[in-house]
């Protein structure tokens, strides 16, 4: 099936152009477990884009709080490693870290050795933002977000005061189940005000999610289309062939549903099917959002399977099975994929499945939406060659390409009537170049400037943790909630296919 492939022209782009963005104000960039993973791999470089890109004040500057004995000077060492392996991995642009970038950034960089837990660290902090902006990022284990509050509310760091902003960034996991949510942000509104917390799910930070909402709304003709009447079922997948790789421990306890479900996949869910917003407003958008999430049908045990890799292959070579990685028990009955059918029961989605799959060691790593609509009436081509036509289905892919696919039917040349499926491919890469990026630019930038559009508020959150509660509910009784195996580097359990062929559908191939 050759596609045709849509081209840029610069006339088009420079009709969409839009203002450049300032730069945010000036800010203490506090991160609470700055000496950890995904500080380094993700936050920093972030900032550094963002520097790049000339989006940070002078008066910017991080302070990492951490456990670990470093100085200063080993974090600003660490960070500048780390910088290199981003430019050099990530780098398209740019495979060299900017000098001029590192010297601007480094001098700003503090470490603070200190504890969660204790008044001290948050005195140090308190003389050193004074009565300036602060962002407090929670980069931490999820036991520590409400110490971590209750301090900076206990040592007067969230008090705003003369026009300055005091705001905290968590991290997920944001609870275990809805109860727990429930509580985290009964906890944290105890301390903060709505508006000052910033729920991240980084699937939001993603160029290819927040276009969804770009793709949806500002085109005549998606919208019309998009409704029970004319598409016949949805399809979300967030496969990855990587195992649990070290956090054994942590997915022990988390499993595929809760890791991706309540957060990842019901952003993409909510994206795809919400009602269009009356303006790019943070509530605005995300009443809309939470409006969808709480029209999902109660979930049936029978449409919901389970599944844990065993040992297979992939690319060629052999990998374990879940249960001989480190940390993991023997016998676990963890899931390392999930499969489900969900119903939203709103005007305009009733009867139309919404089937998402997620899992690790799957054959290949892809995250898209595959919008399939109704089959046209055949009755025109019933005295053709033309046994039955082609599927129209709109896939949004998020990862690791990022773009959007049409396929439909098209008449083979030729004497007689033969319909072939072709595809139509707008792919980013190809028409904008935009810089390497980890997808917490936009999101880190967003909370200085104090967007929270694409942030979970309180009630988004409880919504998604809502929708999978009686899954979470029958993995306490193990004999409903049946646990079923895959050969890592295979599509997923057969029971997953059976899921959709009893709807007489089928998964859209899991290939590269
Ligand atoms: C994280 C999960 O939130 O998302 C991981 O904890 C998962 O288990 C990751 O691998 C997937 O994110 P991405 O951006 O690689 O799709």
């Amino acid at each position: 099936m050759d596609g045709i492939v849509a081209s840029a022209s610069s006339e088009i782009q420079g009709a969409g152009a839009g203002t450049q963005p300032r730069p945010a104000p000036p800010c203490t960039f506090v991160v609470f477990g700055g000496g950890g993973d995904l500080t380094k791999r993700l936050l920093v470089p972030a900032i550094y884009n963002l520097a790049c890109a000339g989006l940070l004040d002078d008066g910017f500057s991080i302070v990492a709080v951490d456990w670990a004995e470093l100085s200063s000077d080993i974090l600003r060492a660490q960070f500048h490693d780390a910088l290199q392996e981003f430019v050099a991995r990530r780098g398209t642009s740019a495979t060299v870290l900017r000098d001029d970038i590192w010297q601007w950034l480094h001098t700003r960089v503090t470490y603070l050795r200190g504890s969660f837990e204790e008044a001290e660290t948050y005195d140090w902090l308190a003389q050193r933002v004074g009565g300036g902006n602060a962002v407090f990022y929670l980069a931490v284990a999820a036991r520590f977000f409400g110490p971590i509050v209750d301090n900076l509310g206990t040592s007067g760091l969230t008090e705003e005061a003369d026009g300055a902003y005091r705001r905290v960034i968590v991290e997920k996991p944001f609870g275990h189940d809805l109860k727990s949510a429930r509580e985290l942000n009964t906890r944290l509104l105890g301390t903060l005000r709505e508006r000052q917390i910033y729920r991240i799910d980084h699937y939001l930070g993603k160029e290819t999610v927040q276009n969804i909402m770009a793709l949806r709304f500002s085109n005549g003709f998606f919208e019309p289309l998009w409704n029970r009447q004319n598409i016949d079922h949805v399809q979300i997948t967030a496969a990855e062939t990587v195992g649990v790789e070290k956090r054994g421990r942590f997915y022990e306890g988390t499993g595929a549903l809760r890791d991706m479900v309540p957060n990842h996949l019901m952003q993409l869910l909510a994206m795809t099917a919400m009602e269009a917003p009356v303006s790019f407003d943070a509530d605005a958008v995300r009443d809309e959002k939470s409006k969808v999430l709480k029209a999902i049908h109660s979930l049936m045990p029978e449409d919901v399977v389970r599944g844990q890799y065993t040992a297979g292959a992939l690319a060629g070579a052999p990998v374990r099975g879940y249960r001989d990685e480190p940390d993991v028990a023997p016998e676990s009955r963890t899931e390392t994929y999930v499969a489900m059918k969900l119903n939203i029961d709103n005007w305009r989605w009733a009867g139309v499945p919404f089937y998402l799959r997620t899992g690790k060691r799957l054959a290949v790593r892809k995250t898209e939406i595959a919008i399939h609509f109704r089959h046209a009436p055949y009755a025109l081509f019933r005295d053709t060659p033309v046994e039955r036509l082609t599927p129209n289905i709109m896939i949004m892919h998020i990862q690791p390409t990022e773009g959007v696919t049409m396929q439909f039917g098209a008449k083979i040349p030729g004497p007689t009537v033969r319909l072939g499926g072709v595809r139509m491919k707008f792919d980013y890469s190809e028409w904008f170049s935009e810089g390497p990026s980890t997808g917490y630019e936009t999101l880190i930038y967003d909370c200085m400037t104090g967007d929270a559009t694409l942030f979970q508020r309180a009630d988004n959150i409880e919504a998604g943790w809502r929708a999978v509660q009686p899954v979470l509910d029958w993995c306490d009784r193990p004999e409903e909630a049946p646990l079923c195996s895959y050969a890592a580097g295979s599509a997923g359990p057969v029971e997953a296919d059976a899921l959709l062929a009893r709807d007489g559908r089928h998964w859209l191939g899991l290939t590269a």
